[in-house]
């Protein structure tokens, strides 16, 4: 692996910790204005110097994210469907690897839809990307993303998993599941897990704990996160939980002690 390549995985996940907790921001390129993400800028601001690393598309980081930041961006690079249509599977690329060199970005990020009517071509998008992006040792995320109509079981996103290492992905993103360690063990690139909907933080602080335990390198994680009445105590917590193995129960104690803390300051 060429030392450009080497360089941004290394700020996607920390050598010190080979763990990451990513912020993902990007819900808008098919959603809209997500709720939690009205003003993007405003969201991000106070979450920022705890995220590892920043996942948005190049819309929101120009507009609203300083560029003096030194958080590493992983950009999303793909999109064209609105949650209006009823097929979400019909992406294409929406970014130049040129425009993602010259937005400065450690790593892009696309969805791959595995048993979809467009599985064919999303897959072809990320053997497509991940030559562009080798050329220029830009890593790139696959984001497996699972229609309504599959499970979210071991085998479907060990399928899905696999097949994005197979064609060249240098990080997996997917869902938590049971028996998690066999898509680990199956996917021979590290995997992330993203959030999903809000949940109770303690139980999203479990999913990020056993996800962490079973071998995802970290989360990249966003309503969990920015949706949270207390966002800034939940990604406090969910660092300890990634980057030092905190268990759940005490990374939820932590979080409603910094989050009563954050009440008592604004009473
Ligand atoms: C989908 O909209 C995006 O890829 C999100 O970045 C991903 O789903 C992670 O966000 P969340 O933790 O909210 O599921």
């Amino acid at each position: 692996m060429d030392w450009g390549m080497k360089n941004r995985i290394s700020r996607i996940i920390r050598p010190d910790t080979g763990r990451t907790v990513m912020l993902a921001v990007d819900h808008g390129y098919f959603l809209g204005p997500t709720s939690g993400l009205e003003e993007p800028g405003k969201t991000v601001a106070p979450l920022l110097e705890y995220a590892d690393t920043l996942m948005l598309t190049r819309g929101v980081l120009r507009a609203c994210v300083d560029a003096g930041t030194n958080v590493p961006i992983v950009l999303r690079v793909s999109g064209g469907t609105s949650v209006l249509k009823d097929d979400l599977s019909n992406e294409g690329l929406t970014v130049s690897m040129n425009d993602a060199l010259r937005l400065n970005v450690s790593g892009v990020a696309l969805s791959i839809f595995v048993g979809s009517e467009n599985e064919r071509q999303t897959l072809l998008s990320m053997a497509d990307l991940v030559d562009e992006a080798q050329e220029c040792g830009m890593p790139v995320l696959a984001v497996t993303a699972v229609g309504k109509e599959m499970v979210r079981d071991s085998r479907y996103l060990g399928l899905a998993c696999r097949i994005s290492a197979e064609l060249g992905a240098h990080i997996v993103k997917t869902y938590y599941c049971d028996d998690f360690e066999k898509v680990v063990r199956n996917c021979p690139v590290p995997i992330v897990i993203a959030g999903g909907k809000k949940i109770p933080e303690k139980e999203a602080l479990e999913l990020a704990a056993n996800a962490i335990k079973r071998g995802a390198v970290g989360v990249d994680m966003g309503r969990n996160i920015f949706q949270s009445d207390h966002p800034v105590p939940m990604i406090k917590a969910v660092r300890e939980v990634v980057h030092n193995d905190m268990d759940a129960a005490t990374a939820y104690d932590m979080f409603t002690t910094l989050a009563n803390e954050t009440v008592k300051a604004g009473a």
